[in-house]
């Protein structure tokens, strides 16, 4: 039975059990603010069972489209390594508002799926659970179906709180709830798995089909059960489950539905078909609920909802990435999708276009990011490590836009470990930088109420003053003595007041052998600054004259660092586009902190450019020139204004020829010659959207260039090589040869572990009927498999039970030589051990894996071994 006839079946049979046949409802829940996509058939009914919306019906039937990815009910993680998970899926339901209830929703359930007129599911692969305490549902199964006991099971609170319960179904946080009673198909003793409640239910044998709610209550914020108005009824009967059945498959990928769209994949990807290629099962799914989310409105974006729609898109590009498709591809498989289900869902191919176009863009873009992305990764993974750092996680995010979970991704196939700590430390100092940058600024609140200062510092260095305030500790004093710290006000300053970025001079002020050292100047009111400092010297009173003199040497580096910003943010807005904007400046005597609006890196070839931009413009030598004038007049030039920024009525305009216009009140150097060479030495994220770049000039530049002259020397002599050109090709092959010895270290290893294995076996105890190895050994879980297969193989008489443990974790891997598991089985010898290390597992009679976490209890567990095997054999 093909899916979509079986949709069709689905719909009739409840329409003619007088349910009215309602669409599905868009993924995008518009009127619920609690869900992010919606994720079950009964979301469109939310209000109807709440008793806030009434309908013409109060049976309904539908097929609604759903998606577990973000939010509550996310399955994004394990779609394409499993055999039934999925972003999109379709969910076949019937409902009942206050109709009927338990009895009708298990009879109709049972007839659909067991009656030779409709599916014809024999009885006996079925399988019921109910709520532990609903022994009305049990009763229902029992008496009026006649399921056996054997197959009703009752699951209680499994999942660690009140009502959280595999049986027991919520939409949300919030919202409709009920017990439940779920429908299991019996896959056959042919695949792995136990029944739902066993240690084995995560098996792919039995496989729940349908889940009928008994709506009862509506939980509120504070977990309040309020009853609902009327008892009703929400059942969900997973389609791609339901066609797998009837297509007598196992996974769902294997159904027809599926088949085309894989096939669809492996045409657009070029490899050849084939089941085992998760990749390919990835695309097939993300197609569907990428295509179906842009039909229903959402296109790829930063946050919410289009973000998901975004980490799914990437996620596809990348496995088809993987498998060596590098120009877009994925959009090509929006017709197959169409031929599928275009018919059961028009709006698709209605807008087959626009979600064409939607995917083409987006893996267009996308693919730059992923190219330079995986260089980076790939870098960082090719010494062989078994954990990324989280430095490493954080560049690809911050730096690539590699979504954190893309990162996971490829992590988890290649069983790499993340460091996730490290990350969150990098996040948080992101952090911290964008708080710092806002709020960078001396406490200079003091009470003054005197006259304004002059600021004379634009032309002259030195000036004579009479001090008009002093400051001792914050508070006003008439005299400083020896030691003091506090501040001085004057009244006509050389002293630069920190303000648009650039920091406060220092230097000093005198009165003969009286002096005071200025550390730092800062505005204390409009038209006053404070000189703040120490006396180091004598002592210093109000009405005193003085001489003020400020560094020189500082301030002229300060001065070729705030004219070198001004060039700078001009060429970063022609390089970059002109939506860059200054989101902050810092200008002190080492270097000019930038920051800028941009939604990404700047790339190396991007300041590079810049960077030749500000130099060829120093190289001009231009004259440095500021007017001041007002605004309107200012608004002519054409000057860069800060948004957001308060200007008075009349600015000072800056001209750097024509290199650069704009308003500031900083001090700048002459020409623009004297800013000597410009470096940007740092580019980095400081918060969405926000860049910083840090740059040096002058003797700066100067010694970061011979710094790395001298590290580039040191190299040299490090590899030990002639010349420069060389250089690159020493490391190269060190690191080729460094491969190559970690390849022949792990052979050693391996060869070793054989060794240590051929060991284990001659120790092997005889119990008669069998050789039994039961030992703790040091490996991984891989290699322990290797192991137990290598030794199995060796006799044909062997029991081989070997454990490991890695960071707390104990691996059990079980072996028996085939001719021997009609005895004893691995499986079992496994899953014994593993229970009494609280873990479970299971596998193959020959062999077989667990895992569990307490180690402690493992000497006791291997000393077991011998009594099992041999109760076993007699
Ligand atoms: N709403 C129920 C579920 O999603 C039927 O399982």
């Amino acid at each position: 039975m093909k899916t979509s006839e079986l949709r069709q079946k689905f719909l009739k049979f409840f329409e003619s059990k007088g349910h009215q046949i309602v669409p599905s409802s868009s993924l995008v829940p518009h009127d619920d603010p609690t869900l992010l996509f919606t994720n079950a058939g009964m979301n469109q009914f939310k209000d109807v069972f709440l008793g806030f919306d009434k309908r013409p019906y109060s049976r309904a039937t539908t097929a609604q489209k759903c998606v577990r990815a973000g939010g509550k009910h996310n399955d994004l993680e394990n779609v394409g390594y499993t055999a039934r998970h999925h972003t999109f899926f379709e969910m076949m339901g019937n409902f009942s508002f206050g109709d009927y209830f338990k009895r009708d929703a298990v009879k109709f359930a049972w007839e659909f799926l067991t009656s030779p007129e409709w599916l014809n599911i024999p009885q006996e692969k079925l399988l019921a659970t109910v709520y532990a305490e609903d022994d009305e549902a049990y009763a229902i199964w029992r008496d009026e179906i006649g399921l056996p006991e054997s197959r009703i099971i009752r699951i209680g609170d499994n999942k660690g709180s009140r009502y959280a319960s595999d049986n027991f179904w919520q939409m949300g946080d919030t919202g409709p709830c009920g017990p439940c009673s779920e429908i299991f198909y019996d896959h056959g003793s042919h695949i792995w798995g136990g029944p739902p409640g066993s240690a084995e239910e995560d098996g792919d044998r039995f496989i729940e089909i349908w889940n009928c709610v008994f709506m009862q209550y509506n939980r509120d914020e504070a977990g309040n059960m309020n009853p609902l108005p009327k008892p009703s009824v929400d059942t969900g009967m997973g389609l791609e489950r339901m066609a797998a059945v009837m297509q007598h498959v196992n996974s769902n990928y294997e159904i027809d539905l599926f088949d085309n769209l894989l096939k669809a994949a492996a045409r657009e990807t070029g490899v050849p078909f084939s089941m085992d290629v998760p990749s390919l099962k990835v695309i097939a799914d993300h197609i569907r609920a990428c295509s179906f989310l842009i039909a229903d409105g959402v296109l790829p974006s930063n946050e919410g909802r289009g973000y998901v729609l975004r980490r799914i898109i990437r996620r596809a590009v990348r496995h088809g990435y993987k498998l060596g498709c590098k120009e877009a591809f994925f959009y090509k498989l929006v017709p197959d999708l169409v031929k599928e289900m275009g018919s059961a869902y028009p709006e698709l191919a209605e807008k087959q276009a626009q979600i064409a176009d939607a995917l083409k863009n987006e893996e267009t873009r996308f693919a730059q990011t992923l190219e330079t992305g995986m260089a980076l990764l790939e870098n960082a993974l090719a010494g062989g490590g078994r954990t990324l750092g989280g430095e490493v996680i954080f560049k690809l995010y911050d730096t690539y836009g590699f979504p954190y979970d893309l990162t996971a991704d490829i992590c988890r196939e290649r069983g790499i470990e993340m460091d996730e700590a490290g990350f969150n430390r990098e996040m948080e100092a992101q952090r911290a930088r964008a708080r710092a940058a806002q709020s960078f600024k001396a406490d200079t609140q003091l009470a003054y109420d005197g006259g304004d200062t002059e600021f004379i510092g634009y032309t002259e260095r030195k000036t004579e003053a009479v001090i008009l305030a002093l400051y001792k500790d914050g508070e006003p004093v008439d005299e400083l003595a020896e030691g003091d710290s506090g501040a001085v006000v004057l009244d006509n300053t050389p002293f630069y007041a920190e303000s648009g970025g650039q920091v406060g001079d220092v230097g000093y002020i005198c009165a003969g052998e009286n002096r005071f050292e200025v550390r730092d100047t800062q505005k204390i009111k409009a038209a006053v600054s404070g000189q703040f400092g120490v006396l180091v010297s004598g002592r210093l009173k109000k009405g005193d004259r003085v001489s003020a003199e400020i560094d020189h040497a500082l301030r002229d580096a300060n001065m070729r660092n705030h004219s070198a910003t001004h060039l700078m943010h001009q060429a970063l807005r022609d390089v970059l586009g002109s939506h860059v904007e200054q989101k902050g400046s810092l200008v002190t005597a080492e270097l000019t902190r930038f920051d800028i609006s941009h939604p990404q890196a700047v790339s190396a070839e991007e300041i590079a450019e810049v960077e030749r931009r500000v130099n060829a413009a120093i190289l001009a030598n231009v004259a440095v020139e500021a007017a001041v004038m007002s605004m309107e007049e200012a608004q002519k030039t054409g000057a860069v204004m800060l948004f957001g920024e308060k200007y008075g009525e009349t600015v000072r305009v800056l001209q750097m020829g024509g290199f650069s216009t704009e308003l500031c009140g900083g001090t700048h150097v002459a020409r623009t010659g004297d800013i000597g060479f410009f470096k940007i030495v740092s580019e980095g994220g400081i918060a969405a959207g926000v860049r910083r770049i840090e740059a040096i000039t002058g003797l700066n530049a100067l010694a970061w260039a011979q710094k790395q002259e001298q590290l580039l020397k040191n190299i040299i002599g490090e590899v030990k090589a002639q010349t420069e050109r060389d250089v690159l090709a020493k490391i190269q092959a060190n690191a080729a040869q460094n491969k190559a010895l970690e390849k022949e270290l792990a052979r050693a290893k391996a060869e070793l572990a054989v060794h240590a294995g051929a060991k284990l076996l001659e120790r092997a105890k005889d119990l008669g009927g069998a050789l039994l190895v039961a030992a703790q050994v040091e490996a991984d879980a891989a290699a322990l498999r290797d192991m137990v297969t290598d030794l199995s193989g060796k006799s044909d008489k062997a029991v081989i039970l070997l454990a490991a443990v890695n960071g707390g974790k104990v691996s059990l891997c079980a072996g028996v030589s085939k001719p021997l598991t009609a005895k004893v089985k691995a499986g079992d010898l496994v899953k014994s051990a593993a229970e009494q290390i609280g873990g479970k597992g299971g596998g193959r009679p020959d062999l077989a894996q667990a895992g569990g976490t307490d180690a402690a209890k493992l000497p006791e567990v291997l000393a077991g071994v011998e009594s099992w095997v041999a109760a076993k054999l007699a």
